[in-house]
């Protein structure tokens, strides 16, 4: 079996590449990555000598370049992972996630055609669904919850959605798509909430909580949505959409003082700060229809998960040091300003 895996030197995508090459040790693993800010070629580091293991620097959005590596390959399945995929970048700067997630999704799907492949799996996201109201904990989003977006990065990957479900109908693609709540983990880049929160607080840096800290997103432990997409792949139905969470909800400020907690840092450093343009209220996944037709289940609970992480972090200062102390500055200057 042969997969290519896009954006594979990003968050997700590498701990699916580890997932796949730990569970699947006959499988051949192809990773196409532009490295963007957000890419690592560190990251893969462990697994660049795998002789299941190859990678190619490509953007997706170039066709020559996509047709030449599914012509080398002749890959069996596609697994999506490569998008501009942080809310405030796709509110400071819409086109480029335009650009990758949709027209490099349709590039991809026409490479997909050509060399028949026998799945296409598109990573979507629980924000294609828009946001639920905090006072009605009885409201979860399913797989036929309307598609309402808030912000430029939701809109392009619900856009990319609906280009995956037409070339199914229209040119048989056997297609398949995954939703998923938030994820946290290993290698996950410096400018979201947890490793964001995580580093400021070990350099004794202010926390930055947008408005109230509030808001409320549904927490999975990236191993536990590599093993979905697993699943998918193989045993979902084409044409089929998965949702994917594991019923963890909590507000952005629970987490933040947790994280503290377990660094001994005081509370102080927490700084409420100008909330975020159109900010989603809350996430909340309703994954009955994978459990009940793939058997699947979280495995890692919220408690285990975050220890794991915030160890991941203190032991590899390296990994992120590296990041934090390059373009990300500049990046952190333009949304924080001068926030010590
Ligand atoms: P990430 O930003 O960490 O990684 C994205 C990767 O894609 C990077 O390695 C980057 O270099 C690569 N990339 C970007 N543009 C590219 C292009 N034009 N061509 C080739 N490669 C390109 O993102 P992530 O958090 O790992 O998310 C991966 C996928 O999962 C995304 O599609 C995202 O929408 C989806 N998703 C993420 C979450 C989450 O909580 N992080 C939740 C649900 C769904
Ligand atoms: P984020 O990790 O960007 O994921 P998403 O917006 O895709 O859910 O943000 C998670 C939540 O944390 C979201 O409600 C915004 C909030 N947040 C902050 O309060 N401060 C921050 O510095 C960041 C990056 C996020």
């Amino acid at each position: 079996m042969k997969i290519i895996v896009t954006g594979g030197a990003g968050f997700i995508g590498s701990n699916f590449i580890f997932y796949m090459l730990r569970n699947h040790p006959d499988y051949e693993i192809i990773c196409i990555d532009s490295l963007t800010y957000a890419g690592n070629l560190s990251t893969l580091s462990s697994v660049i000598n795998d002789p299941h293991f190859r990678f190619y620097k490509a953007d997706i959005r170039d066709r020559e370049a996509i047709d030449r590596i599914f012509a080398e390959n002749n890959p069996n399945i596609i697994v999506n992972f490569a998008a501009e995929s942080h809310v405030d970048r796709s509110i400071s700067n819409p086109g480029i996630f335009l650009e990758t997630n949709i027209i490099g999704t349709s590039v991809l799907m026409d490479a997909a055609r050509k060399y028949k492949v026998s799945r296409f799996h598109q990573v979507s996201t629980d924000e294609v669904y828009g946001d639920l109201p905090l006072d009605r904990p009885d409201m979860l989003f399913t797989e036929s919850t309307p598609l309402h977006t808030s912000s430029p990065y939701s809109a392009s990957k619900a856009s990319a959605d609906l280009l995956v479900l037409a070339y199914h109908r229209t040119y048989n693609l056997p297609v398949t798509i995954s939703r998923c709540s938030n994820n946290y983990g290993p290698y996950q880049f410096p400018e979201k909430l947890i490793p964001l929160m995580i580093i400021n607080a070990l350099n004794n840096k202010k926390l930055p909580v947008y408005g109230q800290g509030l808001n409320v997103r549904d927490w999975l432990y990236v191993e536990d949505h590599c093993k979905a997409i697993d699943l998918i792949i193989h045993n979902g139905k084409i044409g089929e959409v998965y949702n994917i969470g594991g019923h963890n909800e909590m507000h952005n400020i629970d987490i933040v003082k947790l994280i503290l907690k377990k660094l001994k840092k005081s509370e102080s450093l927490i700084e409420f700060v100008t909330d975020r343009k159109g900010h989603d209220l809350r996430y909340a996944i309703n994954p009955e229809k994978i459990h009940n037709e793939l058997g699947w289940l979280p495995e890692t609970s919220f408690a285990i998960g975050i220890n794991k992480t915030i160890d991941w972090y203190l032991s590899n200062c390296g990994w992120w040091q590296e990041i934090v102390s390059g373009e990300y500055q500049n990046y952190y200057k333009k949304m924080y300003g001068d926030n010590k």
